[in-house]
């Protein structure tokens, strides 16, 4: 089963079961100034999760673009990507655990309407309790209808506790792990569970979340008017788990982008490919969205993402044009799905070469710089490095930049010349 087939399973499904199509929202928030970037199926549902009425109705359901780049050093695992697809269903007061599990199990072992996944190969967590909320007996109880019980495990707020920020709609959840190994795990204890999660030979493919609390400031501080549900489930992990690949970049969502990178000169490097794959597809969705490279901000965050894309492709001995190629195959993967990359691929392509051409004129100078002695502040400023990817230079020689030196001698440098904003170094 491909991609295109799973989001649509997925929207069906859910559909018969009494809920609204909703389109994805744009990777910009619209009225959430807190955020750069939508970083869940959620986010342009908080109003409603918090009470207000939505015109679709009380069950809704999606595929949403995302972007996160907290864990972009994690990049080039198995898993880890800065852009990806969350699949998700939601309730706004309306169903709670019971149709949640149930649709949730379906969804994945269901060879008619699903995803036809072996219910042998599933493990699952619940919420264990603490001083915001009781232990999550319900839901256990709930999910041993499914699932052997010694496959559910109890764990912490730490995992089974979601919230998109310090404030907001929040509550348990319970998250379901598929067994990507080819000899198959079997029974498994808490330790090797874990041990599995770690290892990724077991992949968290969908989270329910039973929204029915409130966080302001960080800290739960009671319930909220109504019981929702939230649920993601993310589709290039679902896809590993469907295609029976170990990695997210084996599934054909990667394969075209992977396909090219393949033909390049020092093609062996696994993690700069991926990175390379990571990077490129992500910047696509972001300019489709109306962003353009710059030094603040969302822009910020794709020049990073660019200028790191464009130091791993010289590794890879992989130039400009192939560049290009990997943009348009994206934009032929995708474009059946989101039209708007067909209609601006011209626009995206320049984009992203020309912030390709000024990095690529200052990468060699300032990795000779780099040679000569590690000054951050130089290579920054001089050779337009980000800093993350002075960061990632300086570990591969051994040494450490010492960040809050550098913060501070570009807010002195901001202060001076007035141009940039004041966040834009801590994204
Ligand atoms: N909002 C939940 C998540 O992102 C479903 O995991």
């Amino acid at each position: 089963m491909q991609s295109n087939e799973i989001r649509s399973r997925f929207l069906k499904f859910f559909e018969a079961r009494g809920h609204k199509i909703i389109p994805s929202a744009s990777l910009i928030p619209e009225n959430d100034p807190s955020v750069l970037f939508n970083t869940a199926g959620m986010q342009p549902l908080i109003p409603y999760l918090l009470g207000q009425k939505h015109s679709e109705g009380a069950r809704l359901v999606n595929v949403q673009k995302c972007v996160r780049t907290q864990d972009i050093d994690e990049v080039g695992d198995n898993t880890h990507d800065t852009f990806f697809e969350m699949m998700g269903n939601w309730s706004l007061g309306d169903y709670f655990k019971e149709e949640a599990i149930k649709w949730s199990y379906e969804f994945l072992t269901s060879k008619e309407e699903g995803l036809g996944l072996d219910p042998k190969r599933l493990y699952i967590t619940v919420f264990e309790g603490d001083e915001n909320a009781p232990k999550d007996t319900e839901a256990f109880e709930i999910w041993q209808k499914y699932v052997p019980e010694s496959r559910i495990y109890f764990m912490s707020a730490k995992t089974n506790w979601w919230s998109v920020g310090e404030n907001g709609p929040c509550g348990a959840d319970t998250e379901m792990f598929y067994d990507v190994t080819s000899e198959g795990l079997g029974d498994l204890t808490k330790e090797e569970y874990i041990k599995a999660d770690q290892e990724q030979k077991v992949i968290e493919v969908w989270n329910d979340v039973f929204m029915e609390y409130e966080k302001k400031d960080g800290k739960v501080v009671g319930k909220l008017k109504q019981r929702n549900v939230d649920t993601g489930a993310g589709l290039e992990r679902v896809l590993m788990a469907v295609q029976g690949k170990d990695n997210i970049f084996e599934t054909d969502l990667f394969q075209p982008m992977i396909k090219i990178i393949n033909n390049s000169i020092n093609s062996n490097d696994e993690k700069a490919k991926r990175i390379v794959a990571d990077h490129i597809r992500t910047s696509v969705f972001i300019i489709v969205d109306g962003v353009i490279p710059s030094n603040t901000a969302r822009g910020y965050i794709l020049r990073r993402l660019l200028r790191r894309a464009i130091r791993y492709a010289n590794i890879l001995g992989i130039d400009k044009i192939k560049i290009g190629e990997l943009v348009d195959v994206v934009v032929d993967k995708y474009g059946p799905t989101y039209p708007n990359l067909i209609q601006n691929s011209e626009n995206i392509r320049e984009e992203i070469l020309q912030e390709g051409n000024k990095f690529r004129r200052t990468l060699n100078n300032g990795l000779k710089e780099f040679e000569k002695g590690i000054n951050p502040f130089i290579l920054f400023t001089t050779y337009g490095f980000p800093i993350e990817l002075i960061e990632e230079l300086a570990k591969e020689k051994g040494v450490t930049i010492d960040r809050q030196d550098f913060d501070r001698k570009m807010k002195e440098h901001q202060d001076k010349s007035r141009t940039a904003s004041a966040g834009m170094f801590k994204l």
